[in-house]
């Protein structure tokens, strides 16, 4: 090779090494083999070589272009290579989670009262019984004595869902807990004692309503039950629920259909500072009666022999007045903070020393 020859190698080479994007590299290409390019001229003026030099000069410009057209694409493709881990290293992002420094979650303060209410009905014998959501209407009013015209049922604010079940029965979400008393009594020989914690729909909303709420029943038959033994439980478990050894309990007559007698439940408390317990006021807590002839009748269990009580409370609502929370709304928002004030740590379960 020519030292002109070299001397363009030499240079282009350079240039190369010294573009440092594909665009400086571009500039090198078209300098070197584009139409007014430093070897395009070479090859050019190759007409005007005398004859006898001619084709070894031919033969020196080939090679160099060859060599000079493998460095650029080399260039070419070590640019493209590094500008694509430049755009990885930039995108790069940590997939790995950091380890949680606080615990991971707390008892939700609903959860809170089912497991105290199934440890401390638990040691007085109750087992929990549960039963869907959807009710049919029967289970949820017929069977409990509540006609088909009867103002409970208007009361109540009852979801009809769509459609018919397969016994021909109206659908409903069920409005109480009370249905599964029906279930239990149809699945159950007596003796029973049960409580079933679980939800209830309503069609009512507000700072004291929500359309989805949680109640808890009890329902207990056996041979010669009385209103003594409905008015011991309740008043062992609302004393040992608040925490109250003194906790007044008055039994207020009343009317449910399901239930004859009926009594509404209050417990002592002080209206103005909302403190339980003392304080000259009543506040209404639970309904509760003995269970209706009928509704035993409705459920196959002969009246003349077995006799029970029931009683039903809304859990929110004594929850609320444990802990003293104010507002229904935050139960269902989900929000971490409410829970880490409210919320119990899942390593200190119900205990049944606090218990009856
Ligand atoms: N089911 C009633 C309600 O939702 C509560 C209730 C009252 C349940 C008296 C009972 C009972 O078992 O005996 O308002």
């Amino acid at each position: 090779m020519t030292d002109d020859l070299l001397a363009l190698k030499t240079e282009t080479d350079a240039a190369l090494a010294a573009a440092g994007d594909l665009r400086a590299w571009d500039a090198v290409r078209v300098a070197v083999l584009g139409r007014n390019g430093s070897l395009t001229g070479l090859l050019k003026e190759l007409g005007k070589v005398a004859p006898e030099e001619r084709r070894a000069r031919g033969a020196a410009l080939n090679d160099l272009k060859e060599a000079l057209t493998a460095a650029i694409d080399a260039r070419r493709a070590s640019l493209e290579e590094a500008a694509l881990e430049a755009r990885l290293a930039g995108e790069r992002m940590d997939v790995t989670l950091p380890p949680r420094l606080s615990p991971a979650g707390l008892v939700h303060p609903i959860s809170r009262t089912m497991e105290e209410m199934a440890a401390l009905f638990g040691a007085m014998g109750f087992a929990i019984a549960e039963g869907p959501d959807i009710e049919d209407d029967w289970r949820n009013f017929g069977a409990l004595n509540i006609p088909a015209h009867h103002p409970a049922r208007q009361d109540m604010d009852t979801f009809y869902v769509p459609g018919l079940d397969a016994d021909g029965r109206q659908r409903v979400l069920r409005t109480h807990t009370s249905p599964v008393q029906v279930r239990t009594m149809l699945n159950q020989e007596p003796p029973i004692r049960v409580i079933v914690p679980g939800r209830t729909y309503r069609a009512d909303h507000d700072a004291t309503h929500s359309p989805m709420f949680h109640q808890v029943e009890g329902l207990v038959i056996d041979r010669g039950i009385t209103l003594g033994h409905l008015k011991g439980c309740l008043i062992d478990f609302l004393r040992a629920f608040f925490g109250i050894d003194t906790l007044p309990v008055r039994f207020r007559s009343s009317y449910f259909p399901f239930t004859e007698p009926s009594m509404e439940v209050d417990i002592g408390w002080n209206r103005k500072t909302g403190e339980l317990g003392g304080g000259g006021d009543w506040l209404e807590i639970l309904g509760s009666g003995m269970v209706h002839p009928k509704v035993l009748a409705n459920c196959g269990i002969d009246p003349r022999e077995w006799q029970g009580f029931a009683f039903g409370m809304g859990i929110e609502r004594v929850t609320m007045l444990k802990h003293g929370i104010p507002d229904l709304r935050p139960f269902y928002e989900s929000d971490i903070r409410w829970l880490r004030h409210y919320g119990f740590s899942a390593l200190a379960p119900a205990m049944l020393h606090e218990g009856v």
